[in-house]
């Protein structure tokens, strides 16, 4: 998870609208329907650690963590679980997770990203993928989660070079082959949007480029945030158009996988209701979601992003927009936080402009709920999960949705006891049984995260996890906190009900340690 506020240069200033939480209050794992899974998720660099180990080389992700900007913090050791897997996995069973969602670090399976396959790195994914089947966990694996392996970044520029097809094709390419007899949930790019608009505008996250004057913090060294962010996005479709060909035409009779790709997804909705920015609020989800979903879906880009990025914007060649079209069975959704979108029509007169002004809107706040604290915790807004859902339904057609990240931050060393968490994943899941029930074509859901982890800005200061790792601990060992016992209470087929939570309190107690007991 990204904290993309801060990119996006948002003033966090606390709108009150006050919002009941909407969604099913009480249910249970038996409402959802046969074959729904649910899970957690994780990332390579963000709980891998092993950095250096049995041949791995630096990712675009282990550069950006060296360079200082996290603090300090890096994924050198993280959470270990390339030495731990066993043990995450007992934890996921324990929880009673239908899933697991996790990426592959590609210069792990091939390191310098292109040639050879690395042993080590086969055997430890092999070992990881046996694991979770062996346990009934369904692996859904990611292949680009923010760490391309650093020498094609070296070597001609990564995603902005058209290069990258081809290394990206190989590399899925082995995935398949190695792995596919046994996962059968892909996903080619996690929140390709976030990537591109972070990595090459403001230059905030890997591979930190941009130009002046649009990085957020600072001058890159190298980049052109008025081109970049649409050719790197252009390169990824095709990449993905690529690898998903080649799945169909090698793999899928015999393996009868899936290929999605992943968009994080903010709910917008237009800060007063005069005309102009209810439509300032469909060109910010034309150009945040309709970026990818359009080529995905219907073989183009949005009518409105060609008009305001004109040449910069990359067009397809008929062949490619025919195999672009069509090229996923899922989308893989991130969803977090509600949007007031507010019309912005001067920056349009702006030269040079990058995506942030071609999109001529202000993203002026997330919208609060009445009970967190929002410095750090994130609003509970389950009616935004809906929107986005119904969004989707209406716009792209109602294809395969799995709910890819959707969760809680806290302090990660502040307690156990992480009742926002909790009041998160019940709103969010109630949330989405009613979208269920309202026909959304959703598959599944998984929470962000398993354990708290490398978050990419937040470092270690703050997580997402069902679990807390204690960092002193030189074992780095794992706790349960009160979410992964409500997500276990569930899972297992009990009911949920925010009158529960009382009930789940004294149930608890008996059996739960702070975190001050064991520090
Ligand atoms: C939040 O708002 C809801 C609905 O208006 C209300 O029932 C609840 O008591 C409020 N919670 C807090 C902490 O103010
Ligand atoms: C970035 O570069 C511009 C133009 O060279 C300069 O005016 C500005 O002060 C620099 N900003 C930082 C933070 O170094
Ligand atoms: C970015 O690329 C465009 C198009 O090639 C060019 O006109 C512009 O000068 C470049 N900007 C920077 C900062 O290099
Ligand atoms: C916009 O109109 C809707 C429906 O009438 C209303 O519920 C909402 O509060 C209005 N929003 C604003 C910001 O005035
Ligand atoms: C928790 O971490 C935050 C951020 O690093 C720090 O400000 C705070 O003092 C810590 N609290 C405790 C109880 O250790
Ligand atoms: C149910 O779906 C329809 C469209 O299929 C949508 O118009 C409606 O708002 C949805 N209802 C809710 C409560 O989300
Ligand atoms: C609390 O414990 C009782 C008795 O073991 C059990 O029936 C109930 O489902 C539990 N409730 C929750 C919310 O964990």
């Amino acid at each position: 998870m990204l904290q993309k506020e801060c990119f996006l240069k948002l003033l966090l200033l606390v709108v009150s609208l006050v919002v009941a939480a909407s969604g099913a209050d009480k249910f249970s794992r038996q409402d959802f329907p046969p074959g729904f899974v649910f899970g957690a998720g994780t990332s390579a660099y963000q709980v891998e650690g092993a950095a250096d180990q049995d041949g791995r080389t630096p990712s675009i992700f282990d550069t950006f963590a060296h360079s200082g900007i996290m603090g300090g913090a890096n994924g050198d050791v993280a959470c270990d679980q390339y030495h731990k897997y066993k043990e995450d996995v007992q934890l996921m069973v324990e929880t009673g997770l239908n899933a697991y969602r996790f990426s592959i670090s590609w210069s792990r399976l091939i390191p310098n990203g292109r040639g050879s396959i690395n042993p080590k790195g086969l055997q430890y994914y092999n070992n990881l993928i046996n694991e979770l089947v062996s346990h009934g966990i369904q692996p859904h694996v990611t292949l680009h989660h923010v760490d391309l392996p650093q020498a094609l970044e070296d070597e001609y520029g990564g995603w902005i070079d058209q290069k990258i097809v081809k290394d990206f094709t190989d590399y899925a390419d082995v995935c398949f082959r190695m792995f596919g007899d046994r996962v059968k949930y892909w996903t080619t790019f996690n929140e390709a949007n976030v990537f591109v608009l972070a990595g090459y505008d403001n230059g905030l996250l890997p591979p930190v480029r941009c130009s002046f004057p649009f990085g957020s913090f600072f001058n890159c060294s190298k980049g052109n945030s008025s081109t970049e962010p649409y050719l790197a996005a252009h390169n990824i479709l095709l990449a993905h158009a690529s690898a998903a060909t080649l799945y169909r035409k090698n793999y899928l009779n015999k393996q009868k996988g899936f290929i999605g790709f992943n968009l994080f997804s903010y709910w917008f909705i237009p800060f007063t209701n005069k005309t102009e920015d209810v439509l300032a609020t469909q060109r910010a989800n034309d150009f945040y979601v309709g970026w990818f979903a359009g080529p995905l879906v219907y073989g183009d880009y949005p009518d409105v992003m060609k008009k305001h990025a004109g040449s910069r914007l990359p067009s397809f060649t008929a062949p490619e927009s025919e195999r672009i079209k069509g090229s996923i069975d899922f989308f893989g959704i991130n969803f977090y936080n509600v949007m007031h979108i507010k019309d912005n029509p001067e920056v349009l007169k702006m030269e040079p402009r990058d995506y942030n002004a071609d999109i001529a809107v202000e993203l002026i706040s997330v919208v609060q709920d009445n009970t967190s604290s929002p410095s750090v915790e994130f609003p509970v807004t389950p009616w935004g999960l809906r929107g986005v859902l119904n969004y989707f339904k209406q716009t792209y057609g109602n294809l395969p949705i799995f709910i890819h990240e959707n969760g809680q931050r806290t302090l990660r060393n502040a307690t156990l006891e992480d009742w926002s968490r909790v009041k998160s994943l019940h709103g969010y899941i109630g949330a989405l049984l009613d979208s269920v029930r309202n026909a959304s074509n959703v598959r599944g859901y998984f929470t962000w995260s398993l354990l708290d982890l490398l978050e990419l800005l937040d470092g270690y200061e703050a997580g997402f996890g069902l679990y807390y790792v204690d960092l002193d601990d030189p074992e780095l060992r794992r706790y349960p906190k009160l979410s992964a016992r409500w997500y276990s209470h569930f899972l297992k087929g009990g009911s949920v009900g925010s009158d529960g939570f009382v009930e789940l309190e004294r149930n608890l107690s008996s059996t739960y340690t702070s975190a001050e007991d064991f520090k």
